[in-house]
């Protein structure tokens, strides 16, 4: 989509936000409303906002979202958009509807619909460059929604390294992929283990992005099991279907990189860092009551092999927090289902060992829509995580499904020993199975690519 900052349009289609105190005839303006007028040689697309004292980003985000997929039912190529207030962040909100609105997932659909190819944005108080960064920015977001849609069969481990060393291509990002002969050399027993029972090896995917010489760096981690079957605790009907989406973090940490290595924001170095496993059943896949070591040199008994997420990100969190001493860690992960029940696929839970980092997350979820909501990390939670014959047990042992997104959380917290650290479970916010609306679609939605990078971006 090629966006276009512009003081006036000659395009005869346009998007035209509107409040619930117009005087348009037959046109609400209240929130959500769209409504087609064929104005003489034009085509007027009234997008209601609601109340004007309630208008936010993240609604005029949404309504630009909506009305972009209308432009694109009429068929339309272009289309002008003017704005309802001239503001540098209604611009930004604008561009990002548009662009993350306009995406759609047709690979496998033998009639693609076409999308509008161009927008001109009204507005003077964005510059080009600017509203060409937030195009990259979103398309971003797009790329890590590619990654969570492909078939499982097509992203795996080993297509997920492939994509890496791609965007390792780029000038700005450096990119070190660990076999399973070096994860094995390294002592990485636990994503050995999550990744043995598959044909196609586990890959630990790193990305480097420097840009100062002096300062450290920020390390980002996501979950990438590119198909969590369950392992021989098979996940049952009604769960496994959308288990191609349990690489959602590490995409998120792909998109994030990606969007670094085009719009290139200096003085902050980021360490991307994704461990990529396929939880697969067969006679090679980790046991069930068996213990296996981590890099830590903690021993874990499983309890469950469909707790596998911990497993990799221990590992890969251990590693490089022994190898790049950041001064912040994120981890993204679709960790627990139980999250979902929490909050819905409205918020993501963060747990963090430092309020100054989840207080930061949060602040910058505010800004792009990526809600987080604070969730408790308590020693009870670390308690309950304690092994018999092992270090640590990979589930619980309060009754079945007790908070279980906080031990799964404190088994994490066991392997960043003292190092500042956010975990951000996204199983709930990662994937989409409801209907389409404003700027989420179905299935992938590339959460966590804007929030990390507005993170990473202001806090230098
Ligand atoms: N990948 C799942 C979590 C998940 C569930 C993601 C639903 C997206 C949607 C994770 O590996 C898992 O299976 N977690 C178990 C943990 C349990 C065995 C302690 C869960 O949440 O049920
Ligand atoms: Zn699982
Ligand atoms: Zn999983």
């Amino acid at each position: 989509m090629r966006i276009s900052i512009k003081k006036s349009s000659k395009i005869k289609t346009r998007i035209v936000f509107t409040f619930n105190n117009n005087k348009i005839k037959d046109h609400k303006g209240e929130y959500g409303d769209l409504d087609i007028r064929y104005e003489g040689n034009e085509t007027l697309i009234y997008c209601g906002l609601g109340k004007e004292s309630d208008l936010t980003s993240k609604a005029l985000r949404n309504c630009a979202a909506d009305g972009i997929r209308k432009i694109s039912e009429l068929k339309r190529k272009d289309c002008a958009v003017s704005l309802p207030e001239d503001r540098e962040d209604y611009a930004e909100a604008l561009i990002e509807g548009i662009v993350l609105g306009s995406y759609t997932f047709s690979k496998y659909k033998s009639e693609k619909q076409k999308q509008p190819e161009s927008a001109e944005i009204l507005s003077s108080s964005i510059t080009a460059s600017r509203a060409n960064g937030i195009r990259k920015l979103s398309e971003s977001v797009c790329y890590a929604r590619d990654l969570v849609n492909e078939n499982a069969g097509d992203m795996t481990p080993q297509d997920l390294a492939s994509e890496a060393r791609k965007l390792g291509k780029s000038s700005a990002l450096s990119c070190k992929i660990m076999d399973m002969n070096e994860i094995k050399r390294n002592g990485m027993g636990l994503l050995e283990a999550v990744g043995k029972g598959s044909e196609i090896p586990p890959k630990l995917i790193i990305l480097e992005y420097t840009t100062s010489k002096t300062t450290k760096p920020h390390l980002l981690v996501g979950k990438g099991i590119t198909f969590d079957s369950g392992g021989i605790n098979l996940k049952p009907s009604g769960h496994i279907e959308t288990m191609r989406a349990d690489m959602a973090g590490g995409a998120a940490v792909l998109g994030t990189m990606r969007a670094l290595s085009q719009l290139k924001p200096r003085g902050i170095n980021v360490v991307g860092v994704v461990p990529a496993a396929w939880n697969a059943i067969g006679s090679h896949a980790f046991i069930p009551g068996d213990i296996y070591k981590s890099f830590s040199g903690k021993s874990v008994e499983i309890k469950n092999t469909d707790a596998e997420g911990r497993l990799v990100l221990a590992d890969a969190l251990s590693y490089c927090i022994k190898k790049y001493k950041p001064k912040h860690t994120v981890d993204l992960a679709t960790l627990t289902g139980a999250i979902l029940y929490a909050l819905g696929s409205f918020k993501a839970g963060v747990f963090s060992n430092n309020d100054e980092l989840s207080r930061s997350l949060i602040d910058a979820g505010e800004k792009t829509g990526e809600l987080l909501w604070k969730m408790p990390l308590e020693k009870e939670h670390s308690e309950a995580m304690k092994g018999e014959l092992a270090d640590l047990r990979n589930t619980s042992k309060l009754p079945r499904g007790h908070a279980s997104s906080s031990t799964a959380a404190a088994f994490i917290k066991e392997f960043v020993s003292d190092a500042p650290w956010a975990h951000i479970d996204i199983a709930g916010t990662a994937f989409n199975e409801q209907e389409q609306s404003g700027i989420t679609p179905k299935s992938g939605t590339g959460f966590g690519v804007r929030l990390l990078y507005r993170y990473l971006t202001e806090k230098r």
